[in-house]
């Protein structure tokens, strides 16, 4: 930084906590570090910074998802271990759900509660890839989240990866199939709404996905952690169109994982639903048996992954999402309206950086704007989002870059709306006015 420049947080305390830290390079920090690092300047300094950096919700759990823990725990659930396929009635609830909302028949019996659905992708990546000697590798279509790729590593599994950028609409069909028709690809995954550039596949793109997993025989785990919160349409009436888009459609070879951290609002629950299409959760695979209790798909992924991760979900979890379900199949709570407030902010937010001179970076779906949501890319001119990152801490404002995220656009950061409340939009603007006047004439 520029030494004349007087920024609007005390340079001295920045330099000595990121000496402190150790993160020098504050382009290269997790997701994590940040948080720590901003912390600690916060409370050196009084000031309050905009927080961008990490994907929290920022509204409260629904009233139901609270009532229904507390009435499963006074009955004396915390006792007694959970099934570990879930509880009978959370089971037809989801199934319930994915009819209602995605206009999808699922028995219960694929509709699996997970801790969370970071729990959900290891149990699944743990089956779904074990399924063919011959395919050991999982494609992601990046970006993405990066803790999925940890997983891998973890489970010293392999992957492969492409940005999407430049593959959207009909292209998107021939860079996948350069991959799935190799062998190698057992399963392949992505997130819609996508975190971290908030692109929502189109009807057609999920065709092209449908259509060549069911060519190739891939599973494809479609990651809905932003379940209808593309607030382009609204999803939100049970039984009506339109409903969440998804693969599904498409192909019976499929596993949704959907959370309830953020549109339920129950992050610290850890408690999600993974939903196995029938004829998946039916079939048998022999390589399976060299590592679980028998060769069938669905039993694999309860009575061996999901055993041995966690032996189930946390009982009284399953109760509160169980009642919010109930309260949101019924129609009585409706839950898109709850999430709606992300959306609300990211359309000032966008405005705000456009104004000063900044840019989108992934800005469309095909040809339709990006829906405004939990999550939006930008950059600024003349700087790498290394550079753009290290320069907005002394500017009181934090966001992770895209680089951590398989992104190829390095230009680019990726901001959270969740934490930035609309009291702060004011500050954004003075501060983004200032960072623009000091840095614009430069580059
Ligand atoms: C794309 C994506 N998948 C999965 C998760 C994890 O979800 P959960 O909190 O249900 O484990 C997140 C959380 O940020 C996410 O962004």
């Amino acid at each position: 930084m520029d030494p004349n420049i007087q920024t609007p947080v005390d340079r001295k305390v920045i330099e000595q906590k990121i000496q402190e830290n150790g993160l020098e390079q504050i382009g290269q920090a997790s997701i994590r570090e940040i948080v720590k690092l901003v912390n600690e300047i916060e409370k050196a300094t009084g000031e309050r910074y905009i927080r961008m950096e990490m994907g929290v919700p920022g509204l409260k759990p629904p009233a139901e998802a609270i009532e229904g823990e507390i009435e499963a725990l006074r009955a004396g659930v915390a006792s007694k271990y959970p099934m570990i396929e879930g509880i009978e009635e959370l089971k037809q609830e989801i199934s319930r759900f994915v009819k209602n909302f995605i206009n999808i028949q699922v028995d219960p019996k694929g509709c699996l509660p997970t801790v969370g659905s970071m729990q959900g992708a290891f149990a699944s990546f743990l089956v779904s890839c074990r399924r063919d000697p011959g395919k050991d590798t999982t494609l992601f279509i990046d970006p993405g989240f990066p803790v999925q790729k940890q997983q891998h590593k973890v489970l010293g599994m392999k992957y492969e990866t492409f940005d999407v950028y430049n593959y959207r609409g009909d292209r998107l069909g021939e860079k996948l199939e350069s991959y799935l028709k190799k062998g190698n690809i057992s399963t392949l995954l992505y997130s819609n709404p996508n975190n971290p550039s908030w692109i929502c596949f189109t009807e057609k793109e999920l065709q092209i996905i449908g259509e060549l997993a069911n060519k190739y025989d891939v599973v494809v785990m479609e990651d809905l952690a932003y379940f209808g919160m593309d607030f382009r349409q609204d999803i939100s009436r049970p039984g009506e169109p339109p409903y969440q888009p998804t693969v599904a459609n498409y192909t019976d070879n499929c596993i949704l994982l959907i959370s309830s951290s953020k549109s339920f609002s129950m992050a610290g629950e850890r408690v999600g639903m993974m939903v196995i299409a029938d004829k998946l959760f039916n079939s048998r695979f022999p390589k399976l048996a060299e590592y679980y209790p028998g060769d069938g798909f669905g039993y694999s992924m309860v009575y061996g992954a999901l055993y041995t991760l966690s032996a189930g979900t946390n009982h009284s979890a399953q109760y509160g999402l169980l009642k919010i379900l109930k309260a949101v199949n019924e129609g009585t709570r409706n839950f898109v309206e709850d999430v709606r407030e992300y959306g609300e902010r990211a359309k000032i937010m966008k405005e705000l950086l456009l104004k000063h001179g900044f840019t989108l970076v992934y800005d469309r779906d095909e040809n339709q704007p990006l829906a405004d949501g939990f999550y939006f890319t930008f950059a600024f001119p003349g700087m790498d989002g290394k550079e753009l990152l290290e320069k907005l801490i002394y500017y009181g404002i934090s966001a992770i870059t895209l680089d951590i995220t398989g992104s190829e656009r390095t230009e680019g950061l990726r901001a959270c709306v969740s934490q930035v409340g609309k009291d702060q939009m004011e500050q954004m603007d003075r501060r983004l006015e200032q960072f623009a006047r000091d840095h614009l004439n430069s580059v």
